[in-house]
């Protein structure tokens, strides 16, 4: 099974490249298709830096059929592909859903026409975004919880693509398998730092703002909202280390290329840790982890924000025998090793 190819879409994203790694130390040999259309070429140094592999690389947009094609003839041995290729910003899902509908849904329809035609399987990012704000009778949330109508086209890809994916393993019964994986909310860099989170321009995610506050690029962080039905008020989500994120790939690849007795052909896992951490709390252990400060005021809310979010992870522990186990302050470390090399610090 392994020294298997495995094409990697969005591979050279933050986490795609992670996976990257994860994969190769698993035995694997990833292919990675990117169109470099949120990443850049240096993250391919930085796989190499790891993990002394020469990435195997084509620069293609996933949303061209037929560049996927071109892709699937120079390797025609691949079956599993993981699809992370997707554009992923929800404000500017909002300012331009349409070029989110297309990318996200054509790339993956792509994908998926492809390994229809051959046969084969595809892990799929998907997000707990798709769950909205959970009742609280089901927090922490698992796989069976209702989803809500999407707050953002972004949102809404997530929750059509599951679709379908779902609406093509059951019309290529025995031919197409398929995982989604729904991430919570990955941080943190490789320990080594040679690979990480690059957001462009400000960033609209908690960690990145974090950091590059206490790089002093950004003045101060502000909180969205201390007046929230929390116990400190403020927000609450379920943070996952990247890397132990990358490794779950790792598992659903084994599962869907391994003889297991599965016995849906579409599964779906929440990936989380299993524990709900506050903004004021995360703060604090960025700032205790690495004794730097890290300015903030309060702010009025986000409008969007879910109030609360965390995962119940048991069917991947359990099924995928796969655990988010890295200590919260060795996450934060490795965020801040991060943003310091970048910033040459
Ligand atoms: P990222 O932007 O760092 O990585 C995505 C990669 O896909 C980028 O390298 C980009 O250049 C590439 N890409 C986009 N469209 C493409 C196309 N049409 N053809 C080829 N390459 C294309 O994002 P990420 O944080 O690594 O997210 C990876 C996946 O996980 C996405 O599908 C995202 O929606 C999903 N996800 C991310 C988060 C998160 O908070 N980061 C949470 C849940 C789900
Ligand atoms: C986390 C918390 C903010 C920035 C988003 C997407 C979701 C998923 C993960 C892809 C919230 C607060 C943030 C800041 C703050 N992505 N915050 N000040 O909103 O949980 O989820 O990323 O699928 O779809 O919506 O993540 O990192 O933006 O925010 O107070 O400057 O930090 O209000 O409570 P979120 P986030």
């Amino acid at each position: 099974m392994k020294n298997k190819r495995i094409l990697v879409t969005g591979g050279a994203g933050y986490i795609g490249s992670h996976t990257v790694v994860e994969l190769y130390n698993a035995g694997y040999e990833p292919v990675i298709v990117d169109n470099l259309s949120n990443s850049s070429l240096d993250v391919l140094d930085g796989i190499r830096r790891i993990t002394g592999k020469d990435p195997i690389f084509r620069q293609e947009d996933c949303a061209d059929y037929v560049a996927m094609e071109r892709v699937f003839n120079e390797f025609p041995e691949i079956s599993l592909v993981i699809h992370f290729a997707a554009y992923k910003a929800v404000g500017e899902s909002v300012q331009k859903p349409l070029d989110y509908y297309s990318n996200n849904l054509d790339s993956l329809v792509n994908v998926l026409r492809i390994l229809s035609q051959k046969g084969g399987a595809v892990v799929f990012s998907s997000s707990c975004t798709v769950y909205g704000q959970p009742d609280d009778a089901y927090l922490p949330v698992s796989e069976d919880a209702p989803l809500k109508k999407a707050e953002s086209p972004y949102g809404n890809t997530k929750q059509i693509c599951e679709e379908i994916i779902a609406d093509s393993v059951k019309a290529e019964t025995g031919k197409l398998k398929a995982i989604s994986l729904r991430y919570f909310n990955p941080v943190g860099a490789h320990p080594s730092a040679h690979i990480g989170e690059l957001p462009r321009g400000v960033p609209q995610n908690l960690l990145p703002f974090i950091t590059q506050t206490a790089a002093g690029l950004r003045g101060e962080l502000k909180v969205f909202g201390d007046d929230y039905n929390t116990p400190d008020g403020s927000c609450i989500r379920d943070y996952i280390y990247v890397c132990d994120l990358a490794k779950a790939h790792v598992v659903a690849a084994d599962r869907l290329l391994g003889n297991d007795d599965v016995r849906d052909d579409f599964e779906v896992f929440n990936l989380g840790t299993g524990e709900g951490l506050s903004v004021l709390e995360v703060i604090d252990m960025f700032q205790s982890a690495n004794g730097v400060e890290v300015p903030f005021s309060i702010a009025p809310r986000r409008s969007g924000d879910v109030e609360k979010v965390w995962a119940d992870p048991s069917k991947a522990n359990q099924l995928l025998g796969w655990k988010a186990d890295t200590p919260f302050e060795d996450v934060m470390k490795s965020a801040w090793k991060w943003e310091k090399k970048i910033r040459g610090i």
